[in-house]
């Protein structure tokens, strides 16, 4: 399998204060990661790092995508090169209907990689397909993107838009947080659907629960600006069961 995306000995900090301090990370093509670790930690740091959002110092180290350096890419050429990121708080975008937003952004990247925009048919056909994903109903994708959505909603539609986007290094930053129990197998269901050998992804979660449904093949966990300890979906368990003192204590803190 290709390497995807590959995080070396990478350091930021924000107004002088060290988020991260060396952390080292190889994604390949077909596997899933998760990511683990106390808030504050700098799990949604590193994702925003990785997606070129907020202006972070990056201290030292380097980020492969695809070989390349991907500090060279803007944010939107990054987005272009298919990385996708999930928030954990999605913003609302006024007046802007779901449907033509993911049309704008699907036939830009579309243009970016030198292939013919989708007909309306084609992206309607799209549409359908990926809604069934994650049951996404019209009322909900007619509606203007995020406005009024409950937290839920709003976790669903940004998996739909992976969907519809199908990223090659996607992303998702708590995608648990405040689903009901159905919610979550949907959005579970949504990113097992998109799993492939030619795709990453990385999911950040703080719950075991989700990684019942979405296998990652591995699991670490982010620890006072490093990657601390790497292991299977045992590791999750392991977590849930002893808690972070556990981790405190084993790595000899
Ligand atoms: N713009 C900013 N200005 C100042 N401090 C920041 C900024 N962004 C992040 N931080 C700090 O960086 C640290 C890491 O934050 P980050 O959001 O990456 O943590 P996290 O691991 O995602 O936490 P959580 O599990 O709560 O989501 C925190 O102490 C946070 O307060
Ligand atoms: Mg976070």
């Amino acid at each position: 399998m290709s390497i995807l995306l590959e995080i070396k000995d990478l350091h930021v900090s924000i107004h002088d204060k060290v988020i991260l301090s060396g952390v080292n990370l190889t994604v390949k093509r077909g596997e899933v990661h998760a990511l683990m670790g106390p808030n504050g930690n700098g799990k949604s740091t590193l994702a925003s790092v990785i997606a070129g959002k907020n202006d972070y110092n990056i201290t030292q180290g380097e980020i492969l995508y695809k070989g390349n350096n991907l500090f060279d890419l803007s944010i939107e050429d990054r987005a272009r090169e298919g990385i996708f990121l999930g928030f954990q708080y999605p913003v609302e975008i006024k007046g802007v209907s779901m449907t033509n937003f993911m049309k704008t952004a699907i036939n830009e990247v579309r243009t970016y990689q030198g292939q013919k925009p989708l007909t309306a048919t084609e992206f309607l056909a799209r549409m359908e397909e990926k809604k069934k994903v994650v049951g996404l109903t019209t009322k909900l994708s007619n509606r203007s993107v995020n406005e009024g959505f409950s937290g839920g909603e709003k976790k669903r539609n940004e998996i739909f838009q992976m969907a519809m986007l199908e990223p090659e290094m996607a992303i998702l930053d708590e995608t648990d947080s405040g689903l009901d129990i159905d919610a979550l197998r949907i959005v579970a269901n949504g990113v097992n659907t998109l799993r492939s050998s030619d795709n990453a992804m990385i999911v950040i979660t703080h719950y075991q629960r989700l990684l019942d449904y979405i296998i990652p093949d591995f699991v670490h966990i982010l620890y006072e600006g490093k990657i601390a300890m790497t292991g299977d979906k045992e590791l999750a368990v392991k977590l849930e069961e002893k808690g972070y003192d556990w981790v405190k204590t084993k790595l000899g803190l």
